[in-house]
């Protein structure tokens, strides 16, 4: 099968297609025929040598697939058959024709949603969902505020969001992403953090009140502000570490307001784990796309031969949404 393989650490011209030996699905495992793959930020960090895959993952880039069951490994008890069409939340390996992946990582595509769009779902739909539902217990009526509003992570958190009844806010580097976090994403609350100071942004604009729950892509550069935004009792979950990962920390504020930090990782999760969170997006999140309240981003898409090109568009951060390759 032709499979992406990175040469050396470096920039976009580093991933190159090459044939490899096809997976076998081992216990517990399906084997799919992969028909697209959505790009995230760790197989960024990957190909420049920062994010190594966990032990026992493939070597390929892709933590999410789209495609058809192609079969089973001894042992698999989920009602699947050959030719489903599913998305799996991956450890690695998806930027390549076929891939196995334990079964409780694999769900059906949800109704309404085409087979390449899908792709787009199982890494951003379990983080989300995860981190703001499950670990950070967001409930409708609270403020939550999305950095990132833009990006794969970030489309998806804001409907999220908002369609369990949050009130977002949210921030973007520049004004046209500001003006797509509102009109087209539906956040009620919108900051360019290039031209002002969030924390005071959001409580000018959100009643004098901070944020319930912080979802932060950023880190470190971040920290300071972020609990400065908290509200009493607030939850910030710290998922990104674009803007580093070491920074101070000043307690007395945290216990002021009684808050929380949290900082989760999806991919070393066990599979029992992800298995949970995966059921639990079946449940919540796939009737969300079925009936509209969350519509799936896709920036662009293009051709596993053009998988530079794709990390390439992907690095400029022009994207809003999800960027496939497609097999
Ligand atoms: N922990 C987990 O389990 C998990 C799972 C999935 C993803 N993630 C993380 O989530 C983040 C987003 O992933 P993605 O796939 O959505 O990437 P993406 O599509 O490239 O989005 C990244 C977003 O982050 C914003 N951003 C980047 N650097 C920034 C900075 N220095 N200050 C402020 N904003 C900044 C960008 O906004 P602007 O363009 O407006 O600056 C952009 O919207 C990544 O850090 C990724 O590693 C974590």
């Amino acid at each position: 099968m032709k499979a992406v393989y990175i040469s050396k650490p470096g920039g976009p011209e580093v991933l190159e297609v090459r044939e490899v030996q096809a997976p076998v699905a081992g216990p517990g495992e399906v084997l799919i025929d992969v028909v697209a793959a959505g790009l995230n930020r760790a197989d960024v960090q990957q190909r420049k040598g920062f994010y190594p895959p966990p032990p026992g993952a493939s070597e390929i880039p892709g933590l999410e697939v789209s495609g058809r069951i192609a079969g089973f490994g001894p042992g698999v008890t989920k009602a699947f058959s050959v030719g489903d069409k599913v998305v799996a939340l991956l450890a690695g390996g998806g930027y390549a024709q076929q891939v196995a992946v334990p079964a409780g990582q694999v769900l059906r595509i949800p109704d309404g949603v085409d087979l390449v769009t899908a792709a787009s779902l199982p890494e951003v739909a379990a983080t989300v969902y995860s981190n703001l539902i499950m670990t950070a217990q967001l409930q409708p009526g609270e403020t939550v505020l999305i950095h990132g509003a833009t990006g794969g992570i970030g489309t998806m958190a804001i409907q999220l969001a908002k369609a369990i009844g949050a009130r977002v806010a949210t921030t973007s580097g520049n004004a046209e992403k500001v003006g797509t976090a509102k009109a087209f994403l539906g956040a009620d609350i919108a900051i360019n953090y290039a031209e002002e100071d969030f924390p005071a942004s959001l409580r000018a604009q959100n009643g004098g009140k901070g944020a319930d729950v912080i979802l932060d892509v950023v880190g470190a550069k971040y920290l300071e502000q972020n609990i400065d935004a908290l509200a009493d009792y607030g939850r910030l979950v710290v998922i990104g570490l674009q803007g580093g990962a070491k920074a101070e920390l000043d307690l007395g504020q945290l216990l002021r307001k009684r808050a929380a930090i949290i900082a989760t990782a999806l991919r070393p999760r066990p599979v029992a784990e992800k298995t949970v969170i995966m059921n639990a997006v079946r449940d919540a999140v796939w009737p969300m796309l079925t009936d509209g309240r969350i519509r799936p981003l896709v920036a662009k898409t293009f051709p596993l031969a053009q998988v530079a090109a794709a990390h390439t568009y992907f690095d400029s951060g022009d994207h809003v949404g999800k960027v496939l390759l497609v097999m």
